[in-house]
């Protein structure tokens, strides 16, 4: 079981860990609290304990991962990276964070691409990709900020969770450029000083 303490910019402490069985009370918990501005756009509903449990069941699977951050022992954000399954697209992995409002923009959401970035380094991935629609405003902005490349926008191509259309975004990164970037980020931060 891995878990990491780190600091965030503000000097909020929290705990990165795997996700485990016993977490899904504490993550129905969080996505439940989620405003749905953060929730319309997720690929799912994560209100539905079914779906959650049924996607937390992939874990098992050896090409789904999932991390959480914890502070003062709820749960703050969620991450993962998912290495496709499919013979052509095996080299590839998708990753994704959501980081609770009260704690966004505080360099959670760094941390946890880094320590998805470090799985996909172990697991040899050649490409992280990244889905949003384009109202997600937060992640496109991360994204650029890592170094990410707008692939393509495709219009209406997805439903968000209020069954409205919208653009699909993709950015793409090489994992070893991203491990630059992030490298940068770091030494760069004054965040760096309290960790
Ligand atoms: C995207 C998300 C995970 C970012 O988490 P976060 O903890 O706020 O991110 P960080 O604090 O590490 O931000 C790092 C950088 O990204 C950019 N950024 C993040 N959120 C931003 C926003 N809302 N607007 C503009 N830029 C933003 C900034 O450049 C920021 O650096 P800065 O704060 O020093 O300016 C968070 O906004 C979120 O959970 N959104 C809702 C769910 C979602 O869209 N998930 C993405 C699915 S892949």
């Amino acid at each position: 079981m891995r878990k990491k303490r780190e600091t965030l910019k503000d000097g909020t402490k929290v705990l990165i860990r795997d996700l485990h069985y016993e977490y899904l009370d504490k993550l129905m918990k969080f996505y439940r609290s989620l405003p749905v501005e953060d929730r319309v756009y997720l690929k799912v509903d994560v209100t539905k304990r079914k779906v959650v449990e049924q996607r937390m069941k992939l874990n098992e699977e050896g090409t789904f991962f999932r991390i959480l951050a914890l502070h003062d022992d709820e749960i703050i954000g969620d991450g993962m990276f998912e290495i496709f399954k499919e013979e052509w697209r095996k080299h590839q992995g998708e990753l994704r964070v959501i980081v609770a409002r009260p704690f966004q923009r505080k360099g959670l959401g760094m941390l946890m691409f880094r320590e998805l970035h470090s799985l996909a380094m172990k697991k040899d991935v050649d490409k992280i990709v990244v889905k949003m629609m384009k109202p997600q405003k937060g992640a496109i902005n991360i994204c650029k900020k890592l170094g990410f490349h707008k692939e393509t926008v495709i219009p209406n191509y997805v439903w968000d969770q209020a069954d409205e259309p919208q653009d699909l975004v993709i950015m793409t990164c090489k994992p070893k450029d991203l491990w630059r970037e992030l490298e940068h980020s770091y030494s760069d931060s004054d965040w760096q000083r309290c960790r």
